[in-house]
């Protein structure tokens, strides 16, 4: 699979759209097959600028026949409208907030203009209730990308408020797919279920046995069969809550809405963890999995494998080739998550109404991704400054505590890394924690160089790293090319709560 291969949409879903006339709709979201979403902000195109409107508000959301919860939405789905734009097109989005309390919303993965980024008290006063605020900026780079409220995360994320945002590449794909399907995972704490065993150990690999995913995935799953007493009746901080449901687009399984295909096509996913606390490892019974993107970036070649884990706030694009006709679970690997909902039928044409086996647990002996099978391009700006480098050590958790820091420090009292535009800035991050952390930066995508002791030669690109549990490390670097203060923090947002959050500040 060369990198010359170009992309044969068969007749793309915008196109078809756009050619059958939705596009009078305003800022609407459309149901298209497989739960996926597209936005036609139509009428509000005006002189090359596409508006969107989006509304925060509360409503009772069917997670699964007879689990109606009280969540949060935009536009009354959950998740909330995929926004699909062209890579440097100029988006204008009006946020009314239609909650009772205040909201924002962060571009995961956009490099926005700092006031645009959505954070509150750094980037924008928070938006109260009743109230509107504009977000306007460029849509670049080109990815799977998404946006999520950043506004009381633990609370406003955990209940809904997220969605795909897709920025389609200017130039052609780098990988060919004949149909495209969006798939975001979430974890509910609903009170109704039995409390699913948290993820603490990561995913980022390359250990060769314990902790990492490596040697048929010890670590991590040790962890699922034990439970979550798991390591030696630790427990955990009293204010996680206990999560017992999960979703794909919004609903658990049996409510999962099918993915239809057809023989001899290629699939591309997109597959978002908007999850608080989970990670999951999804698999495709019957096929196996290429890895084209990591976080919206797409790697040098296609990287085959059987399960994919994806951390809190991480996205792979993924491609399969329907060449096993019949019906088979998408799920995720991680014992119990298919039970709690995870799990999704993948239909191919004429034969619907076959019955799949039940989806396989456990992942041991699969073949499963990790940051260094993969290979990245170069495609972060040129640096022109100084080269910096920054330790940090994430450590809290003990005992129970819902304290977590970086270099002994809660946020607001963590140490910024003021560094200079242009500057290459190098992150050596260290685990000295129980539980992984997937550490995001905002404004500005990173290199993954080196992961557990182990170096990159062609590095992923990425905006999210997990880093694994008991002394895990990553080695990131950036070009700080976006200035203003960013947020850097784990994605969990019990962690962030807990103070794992410090600024990029870049003068
Ligand atoms: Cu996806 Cu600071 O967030
Ligand atoms: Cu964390």
């Amino acid at each position: 699979m060369g990198t010359a291969e170009v992309t044969r949409h068969a007749p793309s879903r915008r196109e078809f759209l756009q050619r059958s006339g939705q596009a009078g709709l305003s800022a609407v979201a459309l149901s298209l097959g497989g739960g996926a979403l597209l936005s036609r902000p139509g009428a509000a195109q005006s002189r090359g600028v596409r508006e969107i409107h989006l509304e925060a508000r509360e409503l009772e959301w069917e997670l699964a026949p007879g689990k109606a919860i009280k969540a949060m939405a935009y536009n009354g789905r959950i998740p909330g409208p995929e926004l699909r734009v062209t890579e440097g097109e100029r988006v204008r989005i009006v946020l009314k907030n239609g909650l009772a309390e205040p909201t924002t919303i962060h571009w995961h993965g956009v490099d926005v203009p700092n006031a645009m980024d959505g954070v509150p008290g750094v980037t924008q006063k928070p938006v109260p209730p009743g109230e509107t605020f504009v977000y306007e900026f460029e849509a670049r780079p080109a990815g799977t990308r998404w946006y999520h409220t950043h506004f009381a995360e633990h609370r406003q994320l955990d209940l809904g408020l997220y969605a795909p945002f897709i920025i389609e590449p200017a130039r052609a794909e780098p990988f060919a797919f004949d149909r495209e399907h969006t798939l975001v995972f979430d974890d509910w704490a609903t009170g109704t279920g039995r409390p699913l065993s948290s993820t603490r150990e990561g995913t980022a690999g390359g250990r060769g046995g314990l902790g990492g995913m490596m040697g048929g995935g010890m670590g991590r799953t040790m962890e699922g069969m034990m439970g979550r007493g798991g390591m030696g009746g630790m427990r955990r901080g009293d204010r996680t809550p206990d999560y017992d449901t999960l979703t794909i687009n919004g609903k658990a399984y049996p409510a999962t809405a099918p993915i239809t295909v057809h023989e001899g096509e290629r699939v591309r996913l997109r597959l978002i963890n908007a999850s608080a606390d989970h990670t999951h490892v999804i698999r495709l019974a019957g096929h196996r999995l290429q890895v084209t993107h990591t976080d919206g970036n797409a790697l040098t070649q296609p990287v085959d494998v059987e399960a994919v884990p994806l951390a809190p706030s991480e996205r792979y694009d993924v491609r399969f080739v329907a060449d096993r006709p019949g019906a088979w679970f998408l799920s995720c690997a991680e014992p119990g998550h298919p039970g709690a909902g995870e799990q999704v039928l993948v239909v191919y044409e004429g034969h619907e109404g076959r019955k799949p086996d039940a989806p396989v647990e456990g992942v041991s002996g699969v073949d499963l991704w990790q940051y260094g099978l993969g290979r990245g391009r170069d495609v972060l700006p040129r640096t022109s400054g100084q080269e910096r480098t920054f330790d940090l050590v994430l450590s809290g958790g003990m005992m129970g505590s819902d304290a977590w820091t970086i270099n002994g420090k809660q946020y607001p009292r963590t140490d910024p890394l003021r560094v200079r535009k242009g500057d290459r800035v190098r992150v050596r991050l260290e685990n000295h924690s129980m539980e992984a952390h997937p550490m995001h930066l905002h404004g500005q995508s990173f290199k993954v160089l080196a992961v557990n002791g182990a170096r990159h030669a062609q590095p992923l690109v990425k905006d999210s790293v997990d880093v694994d549990a008991h002394m895990g490390s990553v080695v990131l670097e950036f070009t700080a090319h976006n200035p203003g203060d960013w947020f850097f923090h784990c994605h969990k947002p019990m962690h962030m709560e807990g103070g794992m959050i410090t600024l990029a500040k870049i003068a």
